[in-house]
C-alpha cells in the first residue's frame, strides 16, 4: 500500500485550533500536483517560487521544533511551497514595483491568498493545502486577511507558514525593501508573540533565527 498523506489534528500548539481537515491520497500523486503547481510559479515569478523554497525550508524546520506530527510538516511543508501560488494572478508590475503602492493596488495584492485557494482547491485531494494558502495571512486577533480569522478559526498549519513566511519575507531583499538584519525580524517577530502570533512559533523561529546558519543548512525532507 503505497503511503498516504492524513492531515489531521496535531493538538501540539499551545493556542486553541478547530481540528484540521481529514483527507487521504497517495503521496506519490499529491508531491507530483504540488511539483506541478510550483513549477508554474517558477515559470511566472522566480522570485517568488525562491521565496516559496526557503519559506518551506523555515517552516519545515519550525513545524519539526515544535513537535508537529509528521502529517503536520507534511501539510506545512506543501502549503508554505506554495502560499503565494495567488501572485501569478497578480501584474507583475505591482509585485516588483519598488515604489508605494495605492490603497487600491495593494488591495489587488491581497487578493493573493484567495486566488492561490482558487487554483489548488480544484484539485480534491489538495484541499488542506490549499486551506493553508489562504490562510497564510490570517493572524490570530483577526488583523490578517483576507477573512479576519480569529484565533480558533485559523488552522495551526496555516499559523507556522505565516511565521516562516514573514521571517523570509523580512530577511529577504525586495524590490520595495532591502533585507532587514536579523535584530529587527527578530524585535518585530517578538512584537506580535501571543497576540497576532502563536507565542510558541515566534519563540521557536527566534531561537532558529539566531541560528541562521542551521536553518539554511536544512533539507525539505
Ligand atoms: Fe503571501
Amino acid at each position: 500500500m503505497p503511503a498516504m498523506y492524513l492531515f489531521g489534528q496535531n493538538g501540539k500548539m499551545a493556542v486553541g485550533h478547530r481540528p484540521s481537515p481529514q483527507i487521504e491520497v497517495p503521496r506519490p500523486m499529491m508531491l507530483s500536483v504540488m511539483r506541478a503547481f510550483a513549477k508554474a510559479v517558477a515559470n511566472a515569478e522566480p522570485h517568488t517560487a525562491m521565496h516559496q523554497d526557503e519559506t518551506a525550508r523555515f517552516a519545515v524546520l519550525l513545524a519539526r521544533r515544535l513537535g508537529l506530527s509528521a502529517t503536520s510538516v507534511r501539510l506545512i511543508r506543501l502549503g508554505a511551497l506554495l502560499h503565494d501560488i495567488g501572485k501569478i494572478g497578480i501584474p507583475p508590475s505591482l509585485l516588483l514595483r519598488p515604489g508605494p503602492l495605492s490603497a487600491a493596488e495593494f488591495a489587488l495584492v491581497k487578493e493573493h491568498p484567495r486566488l492561490g485557494w482558487e487554483i489548488v482547491s480544484e484539485i480534491e485531494f489538495a484541499v488542506p493545502v490549499a486551506t493553508v494558502i489562504h490562510q497564510h495571512h490570517e493572524r490570530l486577533d483577526g488583523s490578517g486577511y483576507p477573512g479576519g480569522l480569529g484565533e480558533g478559526a485559523i488552522m495551526p498549519e496555516s499559523l507556522v507558514v505565516a511565521v516562516a513566511d514573514m521571517a523570509h519575507a523580512m530577511m529577504s531583499r525586495r524590490a520595495y525593501h532591502a533585507g532587514m538584519n536579523q535584530a529587527t525580524v527578530i524585535r518585530i517577530l517578538e512584537s506580535d508573540r501571543g497576540s497576532r502570533l502563536p507565542a510558541d512559533c515566534v519563540d521557536v523561529a527566534v531561537d532558529l533565527l539566531r541560528c541562521e546558519r542551521l536553518w539554511r543548512a536544512s533539507s525539505l525532507q
